[in-house]
């Protein structure tokens, strides 16, 4: 599929930002922004790069009011050699795809995707931080867009990627974060969305967020919605614990979502001989192994963050400290081997790193 490709004109670029040390996430954006349409009847059509702006849509389209959307996260990186590296970029696309199927959005032909969202960074590469810890965020998303107010899928749809300059997604940085275990709300069900990559499932979420924040917690950690026992995901990333020298992750249930880092992680440490399970645990399990001094590590892991090392976990009135509260040897040699993977620094032996420019 041809790209057409509208570009501003250099005099009319952003400025880039002066300190790369302090990006924040997620606030700047680029000069530029690929955008593809869909209609029934036509299907996915007109790849094209544009400069980046506000969209017009029309107030009843249906994104506005039952929210059929999804979205991905993803980056590129300026490493070795100067070149450009994306990580795992067609797992991504591939979930995406996943999360349209849930949300009865038509799916997009993901090779096209693909070659769309590297020329889109290919023309973009100038805003490519180089700091340390930074990237360029990749935000591909799809939005209905049908003037319509009956409960259906739309007729037609948009897909476009924006992406910017980040740096580290918490304000603590890679310093373990204090979790809040959440027993009122819930984030996903079985047999809800919560598998898929929505913006229903991160709405739902701000009211636990918010009440954690303000009791001074930087995330909460999710509990089964039946049971409210199992572990679920940590704010917004899949969660890992280290016991007694075994890793452990909740299994893809069908509640949480399936994490590109989280798969990365395993594959890795499995590479490393270690005693890994995707199996559930429960938070009585994690607080018994805090009381007998086996609970060795806790961190939350996601494109954003990497690896979010857990320094202490809040239940029933109580703080559990975990690993001392300080980072844990695992969360450091992980994330020290994937940003090296990703920064085209360290070897690759999964053929993860895709070299876009
Ligand atoms: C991630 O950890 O990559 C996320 O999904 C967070 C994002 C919603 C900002």
């Amino acid at each position: 599929m041809n790209i057409a490709k509208t570009l501003k004109p250099k005099d009319q670029l952003k400025p880039k930002p002066a300190d790369e040390n302090n990006l924040g996430f997620g606030r700047i954006f680029t000069d530029h922004m690929l955008l593809m349409d869909y209609q029934t009847g036509k299907g996915w059509h007109n790849p094209r790069v544009e400069p980046y702006g506000p969209f017009t849509l029309d107030p009843a389209a249906m994104i506005f009011h039952y929210g059929q959307e999804v979205f991905e996260g993803l980056k590129a990186y300026r490493g070795e050699g100067g070149h450009v590296y994306m990580f795992r970029p067609a797992a991504n696309i591939e979930r995406m795809n996943r999360s349209c199927d849930r949300l009865c959005i038509p799916a997009l032909p993901n090779e096209v995707v693909l070659e769309a969202m590297y020329e889109l960074i290919r023309v973009e590469q100038d805003w490519i931080p180089r700091a340390e810890g930074t990237s360029l965020y990749v935000r591909p998303t799809i939005i209905a867009t049908e003037a319509c107010l009956g409960v259906k899928t739309s007729a037609t749809y948009l897909f476009y990627i924006i992406t910017g300059p980040v740096g580290a997604y918490y304000a603590e940085g890679f310093n373990p974060v204090r979790i809040w275990v959440e027993e009122k709300y819930v984030r996903a069900a079985i047999g809800g969305t919560g598998e898929a990559k929505t913006s229903g499932n991160y709405a739902s979420s701000l009211k636990a967020a918010t009440e954690a924040h303000e009791k001074g917690f930087t995330q909460v950690l999710w509990l089964n919605a039946c049971d409210r026992q199992s572990i679920e995901e940590v704010g917004t990333m899949n969660i890992f614990f280290k016991i007694a020298g075994e890793v452990i992750t909740s299994p893809l249930d069908g509640s949480i979502l399936p994490g590109v880092t989280r798969d990365s992680v395993l594959a890795l440490c499995r590479h490393w001989g270690m005693n890994v399970s995707e199996r559930q645990l429960t938070i009585d399990d994690i607080i018994a192994a805090a009381k007998a001094g086996t609970l060795e590590e806790a961190f939350g892991t996601g494109t954003a963050a990497v690896i979010s090392p857990v320094g202490s976990i809040h239940f029933k009135g109580q703080d559990y400290q975990v690993a001392d509260g300080q980072t844990g040897a695992l969360s450091l040699k992980l994330y020290d081997e994937i940003t090296g993977i990703q920064l085209g620094k360290k070897p690759d032996p999964f053929g993860w790193v895709v070299k876009v420019a």
